[in-house]
């Protein structure tokens, strides 16, 4: 009675994975789901904040990859949500000094001052703010702002590429074990993830130089978060629920 009769369809299809795949498959797709969960809000709390404004807007990614170039970020912010914290003059100034190539004898004489006594008390105390009671970065937020360095860019670029292709791969390789679904869906399917990831890379570059590609990032994160939500829900339900289900028709 020990000896366990092999099912030549055993392994085969998700639904009659031995266990053991099952929950490896499992804890991947749980942990992945949440992961493209966290990735969003963080998208939403970085990029999303870019413009000022809650949510994440075609601006916001704008700003993130191409910058405001009508002005420096000093001269956006105090325009903007720094707009509470100095006086009409002291604004003027401050942009004014930016504008003219922020010139450290200036800074000196009359920046400085302005900045230690409205700025300063968030400015240089809080760790998580930029220090901009220090000069050298003062002088790098009053530059023109025009957003994400090329530098971080195909280092973000190269990590988002190889990283990303990982969970594809695998979210991909458990769905091609998913049965009832044509071939050339399947292969449609498992395909597409990898083709919005490359819209998506090439969609920041496209962005950093033209403002206008801006709505490319959304249509490809859009895309792939997408497919593998179909993957992941399919293969969730062949592997637990299918056959629960049409046991309980039988029955
Ligand atoms: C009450 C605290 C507070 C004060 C006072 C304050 N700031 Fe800010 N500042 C913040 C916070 C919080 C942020 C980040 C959120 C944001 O960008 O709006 C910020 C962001 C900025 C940024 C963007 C920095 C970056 O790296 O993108 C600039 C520039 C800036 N502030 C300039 C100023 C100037 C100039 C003053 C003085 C006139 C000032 N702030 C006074 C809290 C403060």
């Amino acid at each position: 009675m020990s000896h366990i009769v092999e099912n030549p369809a055993d392994g085969k299809y998700l639904s009659n994975l031995p266990l053991a795949l099952k929950a490896l498959f499992t804890g991947y797709i749980l942990v992945i789901g949440l992961g493209l969960l966290m990735a969003g809000g963080q998208i939403l709390l970085t990029h999303g904040q870019a413009d000022g404004k809650p949510g994440l807007s075609i601006d916001d990614i704008v700003y993130s990859y191409y910058g405001n170039r009508t002005g420096s970020t000093l001269e956006n912010k105090l325009n903007g949500s720094m707009k509470a914290n100095a006086t009409v003059e002291e604004r003027a100034t401050m942009i004014k000094w930016a504008r003219n190539g922020a010139d450290e004898t200036e800074w000196q004489n009359t920046i400085q001052p302005i900045v230690n006594q409205k700025c300063a008390a968030c400015h240089s105390n809080m760790p998580t703010l930029t220090n901009i009671a220090d000069f050298k970065i003062m002088q790098k937020i009053a530059e023109v702002d025009e957003g994400v360095e090329i530098s971080s860019l195909t280092r973000v670029s190269h990590i988002h590429l190889f990283g990303i292709a990982f969970i594809f791969f695998f979210i991909g390789y458990i769905f091609s074990k998913a049965q009832g679904v044509h071939p050339y869906w399947k292969a449609a399917l498992i395909f597409t993830p990898f083709a919005f990831l490359m819209i998506d890379i090439a969609s920041w570059w496209l962005t950093k130089f033209d403002p206008n590609f801006a709505w490319l990032v959304i249509f490809g994160g859009f895309g792939y978060s997408l497919a593998s939500t179909v993957m992941i829900v399919v293969s969730l339900y062949q592997m637990w629920v299918m056959d629960w289900i049409k046991a309980r028709k039988t029955v």
